[in-house]
């Protein structure tokens, strides 16, 4: 009975510490996704749409582009035009290097994640087609309003309500995947240790 609880132990710590550093080491990039080949759209106009989908009220226009493909290290807005109309807006998941051949120019080799729009005129599509790129989550659409932290008067996107401040504090603290791994722990714990 001892020596099965040991070895349990055994295979399980390292399990934990293996995960918890892959958690600390792995980044992840937020972008919103959509697209859209008509003038007028959401994608382009639902303001309120995508910044809930950033502030995590729904998960509309969400998109984990890290997850996805780790090359995905950027955010990315693609507009392109023709015949003196809009031919596509999309917003997405870029890894700046990766051009299709409709998109294919010298001008967006090198494009900087810094949110400025470079453009060219294709010559086999005649379309004008424009990049965006910026590498931060939600950055490649509306950003939520300012609004300041009662507990520590920053400012922050987050409504927290003051009596909850502590909370709040510690739920942003904790990683849901710590907070899964401690329940298994603990779970663990309860089941093997008794
Ligand atoms: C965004 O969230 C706010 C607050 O919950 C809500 O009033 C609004 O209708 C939402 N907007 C959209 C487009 O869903
Ligand atoms: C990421 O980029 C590397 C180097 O260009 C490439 O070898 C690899 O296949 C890419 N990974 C994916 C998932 O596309
Ligand atoms: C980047 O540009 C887009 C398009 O103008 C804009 O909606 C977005 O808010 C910008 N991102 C940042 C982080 O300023
Ligand atoms: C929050 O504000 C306090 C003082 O008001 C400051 O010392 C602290 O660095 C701020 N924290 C962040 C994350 O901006």
């Amino acid at each position: 009975m001892d020596r099965k609880r040991y070895s349990w132990l055994k295979f399980f710590v390292p399990l934990v510490a293996l995960l918890l550093l892959f958690t600390s080491v792995t980044e992840c990039l937020q972008c919103f996704q959509c697209g859209t080949t008509s003038e007028f759209d959401e994608c382009k106009d639902d303001w309120s749409g995508l910044v809930n989908t950033s502030i995590g009220i729904t998960d509309k226009y969400a998109k984990d582009c890290t997850a996805a493909n780790v090359n995905w290290t950027r955010c990315m807005i693609l507009e392109s035009e023709g015949s003196g109309r809009q031919t596509l807006f999309h917003r997405g998941c870029h890894d700046g290097v990766t051009f299709s051949k409709l998109y294919s120019h010298h001008r967006f080799e090198n494009i900087p994640p810094n949110n400025e729009s470079t453009c060219a005129t294709i010559v086999e599509t005649r379309e004008f087609v424009c990049f965006r790129f910026c590498d931060t989550d939600y950055c490649n659409g509306p950003q939520p309003p300012i609004k300041t932290d009662p507990c520590t008067g920053n400012a922050t996107y987050f409504d927290i309500d003051p009596a909850t401040c502590g909370t709040a504090r510690v739920q942003q603290a904790v990683s849901v995947m710590e907070l899964l791994i401690v329940c298994a722990v603990v779970i663990f714990l309860g089941l093997f240790m008794v």
